[in-house]
């Protein structure tokens, strides 16, 4: 039984919900599940752009067999070869032997990589800029290396205004039966998210995101259909993710804003971090986030400190050297690319280590990541005579906004 949804006269939803999958790529906590997108254009030709994950490919092809009522499909359009999106295109080829394969000449050599059936006599290879006509739909092909993987490309719809833009605009979650972001609480309610998916799974290549930009500001655009997450149709909500992505990939803070990231074993770390988090409030900064390593995934930690202009690392010694879930946090966090923000370090120890020299080592492999002051050394724990000296971190910190 299919469960398809019309977006316009010749243009259909045809993608599924999946709410068993635990982790995005095996590795990124989901609470409720991803929504793989497809759409079907029928035309004077039909046209699917992406296929989905292959755990949920029955579903689908009941939803395009719907879809095209019978018709053949003649194209499908593969903006994105991870097997996410192009884990049911053996099947479909199966399905519809007509079916020509639209891609660029590194789609089809991660084609050839991924699967075994020989479908070079189905390629239509095309380079950027190149065009496809649908009929009342004329298809263009731009080139977006990087905006997750090498060969991902993003196509415009020349007349409708539509950008498929692969896994850029994407989301974690899977879909409650509205497609669209102006039928959701989207700043409220998946706004995070967004933000969670794309600094982890794009957020290092901000450059390529740029470089896209760069093509796709000299387009209009109504709509923007990802591959996961919402449809975005208002021109609110189009601006809205450009300018988030826009923010996102320059590796610009969103705010003014604090966020205490920290690890502890017996909890003194952690309290020097509750302390300076209360003069930071008496102080007027709101919406202070705080967090454990070892107790929150990384993946929604990372985000947060991309989304603000200043982060205090709470470290400590052990072993004689960095504790290995902040160890672990920094490189992670380094990896994403993450640069030019204000940062103050707190590190404890009892008899000595290398912790704080690796850590600042660390912080001076990326790009503008400055301390706003001295760190601020602790032995084992925080006593009231010292008070004076987190009084003075804070109020570097808030000199320093
Ligand atoms: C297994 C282990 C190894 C440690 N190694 C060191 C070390 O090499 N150098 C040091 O100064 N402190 C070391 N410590 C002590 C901690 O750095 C110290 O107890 C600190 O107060 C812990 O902060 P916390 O209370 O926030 O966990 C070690 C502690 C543990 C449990
Ligand atoms: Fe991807
Ligand atoms: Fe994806």
């Amino acid at each position: 039984m299919h469960n398809t949804v019309k977006l316009s006269e010749n243009l259909t939803w045809v993608g599924v919900s999946d709410r068993r999958i635990p982790r995005f790529e095996n590795i990124f906590p989901l609470t409720s599940g991803v929504n793989y997108n497809s759409y079907l254009i029928t035309d004077e030709k039909t046209c699917l752009l992406d296929t989905v994950d292959p755990d949920v490919s029955e579903q689908f092809i009941d939803n395009i067999e719907h879809a095209l009522g019978g018709r053949q499909l003649d194209y499908l359009v593969i903006n994105h070869m991870e097997p996410d999106h192009c884990g049911s295109i053996e099947r479909v080829t199966q399905i519809y032997p007509e079916l020509k394969l639209v891609g660029n000449s590194k789609t089809f050599a991660f084609l050839e990589q991924f699967y075994e059936s020989d479908l070079s006599e189905r390629y239509i290879l095309v380079k950027e800029g190149q065009e496809l006509q649908l009929g009342s739909h004329t298809l263009r092909f731009l080139l977006a290396p990087l905006v997750h993987w090498p060969e991902v490309m993003v196509t415009y719809d020349v007349e409708h205004k539509i950008l498929f833009s692969a896994d850029a605009f994407g989301n974690f979650g899977a879909l409650n039966g509205n497609l669209y972001a102006d039928e959701v609480d989207y700043k409220k309610d998946w706004l995070d998210e967004a933000r969670r998916y794309y600094i982890n799974i794009v957020g290092r290549h901000g450059r390529n995101v740029q470089n896209l930009f760069k093509k796709l500001d000299t387009l209009e655009i109504d709509m923007i259909c990802s591959l996961h997450g919402h449809i975005y149709r208002t021109p609110e909500d189009v601006s809205m993710m450009i300018e988030k992505y826009r923010t996102w990939s320059a590796f610009e803070p969103e705010r003014s804003g604090v966020v205490l990231v920290y690890s502890t074993m017996y909890g003194n770390t952690e309290l020097v971090m509750n302390i300076m988090a209360s003069k930071l409030a008496a102080k007027g900064i709101q919406d202070i986030q705080m967090y454990d390593v070892a107790q929150t995934d990384f993946s929604y930690i990372i985000p947060r400190c991309h989304q603000n202009s200043h982060i205090i690392f709470g470290i400590q010694n052990y072993n004689t050297t960095l504790y290995p879930t902040m160890d672990a946090f920094i490189r992670e966090l380094l990896h994403t690319n993450f640069q030019n923000r204000k940062v103050g370090l707190v590190c404890n120890s009892s008899w000595g280590g290398r912790a704080l020299k690796e850590f600042q080592e660390y912080l001076a492999s990326n790009k503008g990541l400055e301390e706003f002051t001295e760190p601020l050394n602790i032995l084992s724990a925080l006593k009231p005579d010292q008070e004076a000296l987190v009084d003075e971190f804070v109020d570097k910190l808030i000199a320093s906004m």
